[in-house]
């Protein structure tokens, strides 16, 4: 097939356009080779062209002939602050709504769509008493006083993370949540007016080999890694409790393989995760002992907003993909230890 990949040049699109030739696929590759993302001045990889989604006049004669676009290219972290806002907007949601519109005019029906666990918010909790519950924000006076699980809302009593399915409500609770929602939308309003497929991937915690280095918009494998590397010891916030998925950025690159190469119509969107859930402390933990470096630490700051549990259910990708993550985060997450990093 002949597939347009979008931010072709990332950390996770790399691995994607490797995955794809692997499989026999004629790749069509583009990257706008953001500041931000690569560093000022830094060069496309062989093979991949210099082009922003949002320039129509560009990406339209290169749709021709493409069977599926594969659409990875995002401004990617939390936010920093407000001012990231047009950003996000303009990048992840404009850019996505001209990618569309090309694909129509050229008659390109098929999208693959890089999403995000962030699109559910803060993740499913039970109350042994209460059943399925929705929490309210943590308060500062239990995270002061060290009490991180959130509570019932009926009961007071703390509650019990669960697998979030791809059923939930989508809850952005970020910048960037909200705009990775908006392209769901976006591409949902799409497929059903124009008759296309999607099939949307929310990805949960990425990491892997050239994974990009610390910033303010890096998630906590890289800032961890990145620590250690310079002799700090990774600071692990709250009590270390949290629980995420990690994922292997070669499973991400086979998961998209997979949906590329699927039938499915309409659109659907699946989790994207290792199916091994882990906590923040494990990592850190599997992390520093890999390098045989001492413990981490503790600190029992937090951060105001950050999700306390969102561990997404992999059975669906699992039932309807065919897709089964290779890579145990403990295994690969020691292998990371040592893995060269970018930028
Ligand atoms: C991260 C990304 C999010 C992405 C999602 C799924 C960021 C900021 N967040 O969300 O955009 O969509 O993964 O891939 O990029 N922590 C520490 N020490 C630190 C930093 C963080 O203990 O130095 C803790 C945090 O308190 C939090 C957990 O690690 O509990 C995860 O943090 P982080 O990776 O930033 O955010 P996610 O919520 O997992």
């Amino acid at each position: 097939m002949r597939v347009l990949l979008t931010g072709a040049a990332g950390f996770i699109g790399t691995r994607i356009a490797a995955a794809l030739r692997d499989a026999g696929h004629d790749v069509v590759a583009v990257d706008a080779m953001l500041d931000a993302a690569h560093g000022a001045g830094a060069e496309a990889p062989a093979g991949c062209r210099v082009l922003d989604v949002r320039d129509a006049a560009a990406i339209a004669p290169l749709l021709e002939g493409v069977d599926v676009v594969c659409h990875q290219a995002a401004v990617v972290g939390a936010g920093v602050n407000a001012a990231d806002a047009p950003s996000y907007g303009s990048h992840n949601d404009y850019g996505t709504t001209v990618l569309l519109a090309e694909m129509f005019a050229a008659g390109c029906t098929r999208l693959v769509l890089a999403s995000s666990m962030v699109v559910y918010g803060q993740g499913r909790y039970d109350c042994p008493e209460h059943g399925q519950i929705d929490p309210p924000p943590r308060t500062r006076a239990d995270l002061d006083a060290g009490v991180f699980e959130h509570r019932c809302p009926v009961c007071g009593e703390p509650v019990h993370w669960r697998l979030v399915a791809e059923a939930a409500p989508l809850r952005p609770r970020s910048l960037y949540a909200a705009s990775k929602t908006a392209q769901e939308h976006y591409a949902l309003a799409w497929a059903e007016a124009t008759g296309g497929s999607v099939v949307a991937l929310r990805y949960h915690n990425v990491y892997g080999p050239y994974m990009p280095r610390d910033t303010p918009y890096s998630g906590v494998a890289a800032i961890f890694r990145s620590q250690l590397e310079s002799g700090d010891v990774p600071r692990v916030f709250e009590d270390g409790g949290q629980m995420r998925d990690f994922v292997h950025v070669d499973d991400v690159a086979a998961v998209n393989v997979v949906a590329v190469e699927s039938e499915l119509g309409g659109f659907d969107a699946f989790n994207v995760c290792s199916g091994r859930p882990i906590s923040i402390m494990e990592v850190a933990a599997e992390l520093c002992e890999a390098r045989g470096e001492a413990p981490p630490v503790v600190t029992g700051q937090y951060r105001s907003g950050d999700v306390r549990h969102i561990v997404a259910d992999p059975a669906r990708a699992g039932e309807v993909l065919g897709f089964h993550a290779a890579v145990d985060p403990r295994d690969g997450l020691r292998e990371f230890a040592f893995a060269p990093l970018r930028g």
